[in-house]
């Protein structure tokens, strides 16, 4: 299904949305492998950190000739400075610049960047008219429904920033209020379809499923769809969701082995942009995101999350298949052909098993607000 941001023509309209201190170049890798997904946006960069070409903000947008086509996603407020940091992305063969107008971070709203963009709409569309001008690839904007419940305002700013020029608005159906309390809202998004005239809006917020994918298009008439956390609890979401929403089929769960393959990849790709050192020690909390599909996982868990070198992974991974086949064999009677719908009774958490799970956790680490 080819979809289009003004000129930039997409492979398809599912896109990897900004996960930040997740959505970096291996897990990005990773998804374009699967395939399924037409865009992949960096976790968000302080506009100013890259003019300063701050190191850990070149590493963020760190990319490599498979990993396209690119959209980052910049934060700030100072115009000329998100200017000039979106002249150098464009020189660096981003396909789109990302405004985000919907990080809840205090950090990130004190200087006026984030979600309290959502209350100074003359601001908002002054930066955006000076981007547009700017750069000849397309900007795009991501934003929450509002404020809080009494300021929703994403319709009204989305109809400004399309004058202006925007080529493309994400909405995450939430206020900044809600966190990530509730369930998305639907009619909130359409709300914000049927603001503007011409341009895609991109639907985003607790798409777990192909199902749950396809509601919020026909519920919201978005043109395209965001996955964030979805993504990280099964990668193989763009590619069942494309198959889903042409055939209306469900593809078969991916096997233990398939998941075990690709999470060794993306521990290999870890290790090739971070080192062993890094890579293995960032890898702990994405480790334990795949073995939530393992079915029982006690062991893996236990052990994963010290884990040091790509060796110590190979053998964890060794004893884990043995013990995980145990459980299986002495337990006939939780047995289904997927295990993931299998209740980890080793696990002291109470969570239902994933697989029927509608919700979503928020992934821990520093950005636990967002
Ligand atoms: C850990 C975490 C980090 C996030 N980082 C960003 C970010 O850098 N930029 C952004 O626009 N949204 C960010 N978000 C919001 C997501 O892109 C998305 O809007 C939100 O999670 C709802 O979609 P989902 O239910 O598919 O995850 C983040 C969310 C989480 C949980």
């Amino acid at each position: 299904m080819p979809f289009c941001i003004g000129q930039l023509e997409l492979c398809s309209h599912l896109f990897l949305s900004p996960l930040a201190g997740y959505t970096n170049l291996p897990f990005r890798l990773i998804i374009r492998e699967i395939g399924g997904a037409g865009l992949c946006t960096t976790d968000l960069v302080n506009a100013r950190s890259l003019l300063e070409k701050n190191r850990k903000a070149l590493k963020l947008i760190e990319s490599s000739p498979e990993d396209r086509p690119l959209a980052v996603q910049l934060f700030g407020s100072v115009p000329e400075e998100m200017r000039d940091a979106a002249l150098f992305l464009e020189s660096q063969g981003v396909v789109a610049v990302d405004i985000n107008m919907g990080c809840p971070v205090r950090k990130v709203c004190k200087i006026g960047g984030g979600s309290s963009m959502m209350l100074e709409h003359e601001k908002a569309t002054r930066l955006i008219e000076i981007l547009v001008c700017a750069i000849k690839i397309p900007v795009t904007c991501k934003m929450r429904l509002g404020w809080d419940e009494k300021n929703i305002t994403a319709p009204d700013l989305a109809q400004r920033l399309e004058g202006v020029g925007v080529a493309c608005i994400t909405v995450h159906g939430r206020t900044r209020e809600q966190g990530f309390s509730g369930k998305v809202n639907l009619t909130g998004i359409r709300s914000v379809v049927q603001a503007v005239r011409h341009i895609p809006v991109v639907g985003n917020g607790d798409i777990t499923t192909p199902q749950a994918a396809k509601r919020m298009f026909d519920e919201t008439g978005c043109a395209a769809i965001g996955i964030g956390r979805g993504a990280f609890y099964n990668p193989w979401i763009f590619q069942h969701t494309l198959h889903y929403l042409t055939t209306n089929e469900l593809l078969p769960e991916p096997t233990f082995e398939e998941r075990l393959g690709i999470m060794s990849k993306h521990l290999n790709r870890m290790i090739e942009v971070f080192g062993e050192e890094t890579g293995c020690r960032m890898f702990r909390k994405v480790a334990t995101w795949y073995s939530k599909r393992f079915g029982p996982a006690a062991e893996f868990n236990r052990r994963i999350v010290l884990l040091h070198s790509r060796k110590e992974f190979d053998e964890i991974v060794e004893n884990y298949t043995i013990w995980r086949q145990q459980i299986l064999e002495k337990r006939p009677q939780f047995y289904s052909s997927d295990p993931s719908l299998l209740q980890d009774r080793n696990s002291k958490s109470r969570e239902p098993p994933v697989a029927t799970r509608e919700t979503i956790p928020i992934p821990p680490g520093p950005n636990e607000l967002w």
